[in-house]
This record gives structure tokens, sequence and C-alpha cells, in this order.
């Protein structure tokens, strides 16, 4: 039985398990709050930059999705980067950074 359910996890496409629904209207809300207040704390207050580096869509363009979103949801150990996986899911995560590259919502 055990076994099975191994191999049907192994046999669905990576990212097939990590689909999720976007966040809901309400959640994106709280999320954008969240990202002004708390990221904005050391990423400055317009996402400029400050004890952590620019946030603006032109210093983030070029950079991978997923090792951003890896970098918000694990932290950067060795670094003041916090882990915000207690606090955020992987899904809003990825919505965060999407908003990020297109140009964060006031
Ligand atoms: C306590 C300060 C602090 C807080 C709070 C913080 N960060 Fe950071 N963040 C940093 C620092 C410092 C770095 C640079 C780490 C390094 O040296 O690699 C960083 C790096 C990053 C990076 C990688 C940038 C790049 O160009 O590779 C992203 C993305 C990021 N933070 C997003 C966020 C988000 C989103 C939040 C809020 C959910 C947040 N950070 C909250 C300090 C912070």
């Amino acid at each position: 039985m055990r076994s099975c359910l191994v191999l049907v996890l192994l046999l669905c496409p990576p990212g097939v398990l990590a689909q999720v629904a976007p966040p809901s209207t309400e959640r994106q809300k709280q999320l954008v709050h969240l990202v002004r207040q708390d990221c904005g704390s050391c990423h400055g207050m317009t996402l400029q930059g400050g004890l952590g580096p620019s946030l603006r869509p032109q210093a983030l363009q070029d950079k991978s999705v997923d090792s951003l979103v890896a970098t918000i949801y694990n932290g950067r150990p060795g670094t003041p980067m916090p882990p915000w996986r207690r606090f955020l899911s992987e899904a809003e995560v990825r919505w965060i950074v999407e908003q990020l590259q297109a140009g964060f919502p006031e």
C-alpha cells in the first residue's frame, strides 16, 4: 500500500502537486499590507532597499521565481533574511513574488 502511494507521488510531474489556487482577494489585501509593513521594515517602505536589497521589479526581473520563493519561504541562513513559512503558504509566497516582479500593489 505504502509503496503504491510513493509510486503515485513519483509519477506526478513536478508542479502538479505544487499547483494551488491563488490567495483570495481578502487575503491578497492582507499580504500587500504584510509586505509593506514587515518586509518594508528591512527592504524599505517603498521596497527600494534598506538593510535588505531592493525588491523593485528592475532588481528582481532576471531572477528565477523558484529561487526567490525559496529565499522568502526558507529565509537565507547566515543573513538577517528570516524564513516566512510559519506565516505564509508557498502559494502565497509565489503570489507575492509575482506581484513584486510585476510592480507591487500599493
Ligand atoms: C530582518 C530583515 C528582513 C526582513 C523582515 C525581510 N527581509 Fe528579505 N532580505 C533581508 C536581507 C538582509 C536579504 C539579503 C540576504 C543576503 O545577503 O543574501 C534579504 C533578501 C531577500 C530576497 C532576495 C533578493 C534577491 O535579490 O535575491 C527577497 C526576494 C526577499 N528578501 C524578500 C523578502 C520578503 C517578501 C519579506 C517579507 C515577507 C522579507 N524579505 C523580509 C532582510 C529581511
